[in-house]
């Protein structure tokens, strides 16, 4: 999938067949316990299910993401993740802002089950794609459908990962579907800064 100009414009990045061994990740993640997200009143608060990834997804991981962007990524959490067809959007959108520098989500969901993605949005009053601190009122916006113009989606994909800057305005991109985590979204999420280039 090529990335649209306002995407890469933006810092997304897009790396297919992210894992080598995408089905054995995605097993274990079947074989986790979920807890429920925490209850808040946060605007943008989250819905899905999650658990920790063990110290093996992680080293996987932060080697992929070394090797593509280059940098020794300091991760600060990773999860799995999955939400049902029972689940219901709380806002239009959101920042992972405070979680580092950079959000990755990982679809882990079957290719015959795939719907939606995630999607990045533009605060309409102010010309906004994020939040930074001269504009965190922006944020009280978040459940207001009005006040947001949808940019571009980037389509649900197994194995596919997004890497994006976290103080971008983003959401899952519905609907939700799947009665069970065998069959609904799933992914692997996680949040880091750049901790230094390699290389020189
Ligand atoms: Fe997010």
């Amino acid at each position: 999938m090529e990335l649209s100009a306002e995407l890469s414009k933006l810092g997304v990045i897009l790396i297919d067949d992210f894992h080598l061994e995408a089905m054995k990740i995605r097993n274990l993640a079947l074989s986790q316990d979920y807890k429920n997200a925490p209850s808040n009143d946060k605007p943008g608060g989250g819905v899905a299910k999650r658990v920790h990834c063990n110290n093996e997804v992680l080293k996987v991981t932060v080697d992929k993401v070394a090797r593509t962007m280059g940098i020794i990524p300091s991760m600060n959490a990773m999860e799995f993740r999955y939400s049902t067809i029972n689940t219901h959007k709380k806002a239009v959108c959101h920042t992972d802002m405070g979680a580092g520098q950079y959000s990755g989500f990982i679809y882990l969901t079957l290719p015959e089950h795939c719907q939606g993605g995630t999607s990045f949005f533009l605060h309409k009053d102010s010309g906004a794609t994020s939040l930074n601190q001269n504009n965190r009122s922006l944020a009280s916006d978040y459940r207001n459908p009005d006040a947001w113009e949808l940019l571009a989606t980037v389509e649900m994909k197994f194995n596919r990962c997004i890497i994006l800057p976290s103080n971008l305005f983003h959401s899952v991109a519905t609907p939700y579907f799947g009665e069970s985590i065998e069959n609904a979204r799933l992914t692997q999420v996680f949040w880091f800064s750049k901790a230094k280039a390699t290389g020189n």
